[in-house]
């Protein structure tokens, strides 16, 4: 059976450039790049042209990317490091819908006894700006707001809000993990001092992260040993990974320069136009308009995303339901709970999230296979039998 992937935001395919770039990094050039000897030093040397090409991703210097192992641990690196940077601060803020890596750090530090503000959004999954301008204060830490989210795609204004940030002398970090490759992304228009990248979100290898800190930026390291990275991130350099990191953020970059996300962006609408069409009491998750151009988070109200997710699967088709298993149960995502989606909403909500590698075959496949589906289930379930009843009665 085929695969349908429409799970990118997850994780994505290696690309095959990505790959090849890699493979000598293994069996040739396996040297540790803190070798005296040249046949290490050459390693060393790779590694820098990583950094130089995932600078240009974003549009910073070289000497201002860290690597390290994942997005979680950028996430985690940005906050601690800043934190013990500024021991006086005790408050620090994020929003309501930010991926664990934030959030569950955020909660842990609220119980060392920080002070936590966690900004709410609307129903569209916007951030609610006068809460946030209105926590800002004299002990704030640090702010740390997602450029894209995971779930929705929405998108908060990073340039405009970093800005205002940096004007009260208050750090900024932005988890862009899912916005990197997707949107183009230029530090130097916004007032962000720290930011997170993944390798495994845009077609590079997984276990590989990166974090930005702006020139001048007071940092103090969080995972300490050697003096790889300048002292700012010890441990032996994953070279391999790290040389497939900086070949997918330069593909990246020719992508967003030659508009192919423009392509992914039709195709989501696409699926998107013709399976609300197609299936009736479905409501978008999100901003419609002010999102990355590849997710979509459709509800199909009153059926089980599990149960959908389970079904599509039968036909290879890949996505992510908006629940997770808290206890044994299914709860509605934090995400979509702090948007207000109705439950009969929450639990039937689906993401489908595209990438270069989408045709338009697979979405046309899926737009065949998912209304069925969801009749199907919608006869088997008491809530859609109740839904029905009351609007007869109406
Ligand atoms: C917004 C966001 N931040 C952070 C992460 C964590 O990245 P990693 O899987 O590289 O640790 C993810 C992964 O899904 C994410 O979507």
């Amino acid at each position: 059976m085929n695969v349908v992937y429409l799970d990118n935001n997850a994780t994505t395919k290696v690309d095959r450039a990505v790959l090849e770039a890699m493979l000598p990094y293994f069996e040739e050039q396996y040297g540790n790049p803190s070798s005296m000897h040249t046949f290490g030093g050459s390693v060393g040397e790779a590694i820098e042209t990583a950094r130089q090409q995932v600078a240009d991703l974003i549009g910073a210097n070289a000497d201002e990317i860290i690597f390290n192992s994942c997005g979680t641990e950028s996430d985690n690196t940005a906050i601690q490091a800043t934190l013990a940077s500024y021991p006086d601060k005790r408050h620090i803020i994020t929003s309501r819908v930010e991926h664990p890596a934030i959030k569950s750090l955020y909660e842990s530090l609220a119980k060392d006894g920080y002070r936590v503000t966690f900004v709410p959004v609307d129903g569209d999954g916007n951030l609610d700006l006068d809460y946030f301008y209105d926590h800002l204060s004299e002990d704030t830490a640090v702010v740390s707001l997602m450029w894209a989210n995971n779930e929705t795609g929405v998108l908060f204004p990073i340039e405009e809000l970093s800005r205002n940030v940096k004007e009260r002398g208050i750090a900024f970090h932005t988890d862009a993990v899912q916005a990197a490759g997707k949107i183009p992304i230029d530090v130097n228009h916004t007032g962000v001092d720290l930011l997170s990248l993944s390798g495994h979100k845009l077609h590079g290898p997984k276990g590989v992260g990166v974090l930005y800190i702006r020139k001048g930026t007071k940092f103090s390291p969080f995972m300490i040993g050697g003096h790889q990275e300048k002292g700012r991130r010890g441990g032996t350099e994953n070279t391999a990974s790290l040389v497939g990191l900086g070949k997918a953020a330069e593909l990246a970059r020719e992508h967003l320069e030659r508009g192919d996300m423009e392509c992914v962006r039709e195709l989501r609408d696409k699926l998107e136009n013709n399976l609300m069409d197609q299936v009736s009491h479905t409501l978008l998750n999100g901003n419609r308009e002010n999102r990355l151009p590849n997710t979509t988070s459709i509800a199909f109200e009153y059926v089980e995303g599990e149960s959908i997710l389970l079904m599509l699967n039968e036909h290879g088709i890949c996505a992510s339901s908006g629940s997770a298993c808290t206890s044994g149960s299914l709860e509605p995502s934090h995400v979509l709970r702090a948007m207000g989606v109705p439950f009969t909403a929450a639990h039937g909500s689906i993401r489908f999230s595209l990438s270069g590698y989408t045709t338009e075959d697979e979405v046309d496949f899926v737009i065949e296979k998912v209304p069925p589906i969801i009749e199907r289930l919608r006869q088997m379930s008491p809530f859609w039998q109740e839904a029905v009843e009351k609007m007869q009665s109406a």
